[in-house]
């Protein structure tokens, strides 16, 4: 390729929720795109970015961080702007996901989803944009929604993930404008079922009927989904902010 468009190079990227599944799979792309990487997670992931540093040459390292705590938030991006020297790219992809009918719901079952997936993406695009505009730097950020954002899943029962995802997509477009002139773009991925930790431990019964569902006839997996973050965090997509790139076997389509 004559004009490596999408290469990040040069690049000091934070991967939430890199400690396992999606973030971890992803992180490795990004680092094999040439991005040193920084990891944000509840988890002690020094092994996984030790593991990345290794495998692809990069600068790796991990800080213990609760995306709902926007205090924790501030403070791991200071030190991971101080450890690394800059930060220019975020992949924003922490989340959990609870399985259980809105009139069995408690107010504290709504409360953790929306905490992790909306107020913790919010928490951690907020200091990272902050961090670029004080030091008059562009950036990049991928936030992680989901195709829940655009139908309702079934068989389960997740109205509280469905309407944190539903947040995502439109927080990513409110940031997409409002941040326009300073060089950031916001954008983010839609993933649909994809083979992870988040996936595996659901009822089976409830796999097998989505896999009925997929015109792909499988779910999708991580690597499945590092392209489009390369893409989106790349000058690939100079003028791409505030879409949402659904990646999803056909599902939504059907
Ligand atoms: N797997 C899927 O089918 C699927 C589909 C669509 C969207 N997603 C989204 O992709 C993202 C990653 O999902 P996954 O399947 O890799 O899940 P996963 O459970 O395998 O990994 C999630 C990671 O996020 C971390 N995390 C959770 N809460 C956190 C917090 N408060 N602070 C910091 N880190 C925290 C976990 O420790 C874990 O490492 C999530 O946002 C999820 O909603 C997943």
């Amino acid at each position: 390729m004559k004009h490596d468009i999408f290469s990040l190079k040069g690049k000091v990227c934070i991967v939430t929720g890199g400690y396992q599944g999606i973030g971890e799979v992803v992180a490795g792309y990004i680092a094999d795109a040439g991005a040193d990487i920084v990891i944000f997670d509840l988890a002690d992931a020094s092994e996984v970015a030790q593991k990345i540093s290794e495998e692809h040459g990069v600068r790796a390292a991990a800080f213990k961080c609760d995306v709902t705590d926007p205090e924790s938030v501030k403070k791991c991006i200071e030190q991971a702007a101080e450890k690394m020297g800059t930060l220019d790219l975020l992949f924003n992809n922490a989340g959990i996901c609870l399985h259980k009918p809105a009139l069995e719901c408690v107010p504290t079952d709504w409360y953790k989803v929306i905490d992790v997936n909306l107020n913790g993406v919010y928490h951690v695009a907020h200091a990272f944009g902050k961090y670029l505009v004080d030091h008059n730097k562009k950036g990049n950020i991928v936030n992680t929604a989901s195709m829940s954002a655009t139908i309702v899943n079934i068989p389960q029962r997740q109205a509280s993930y469905n309407a944190s995802k539903a947040g995502v997509v439109h927080l990513t477009k409110s940031l997409a404008v409002e941040w326009v002139d300073y060089g950031i773009r916001v954008n983010c991925i839609s993933p649909g079922y994809i083979r992870t930790a988040l996936t595996e431990k659901t009822n089976p019964e409830y796999q097998k009927a989505w896999i009925e569902s997929i015109p792909y006839g499988r779910m999708g997996t991580p690597e499945e989904l590092a392209g489009a973050v390369i893409y989106l965090l790349s000058d690939a997509s100079t003028y791409t902010s505030g879409s949402d790139l659904i990646i999803d076997g056909c599902f939504t389509i059907v």
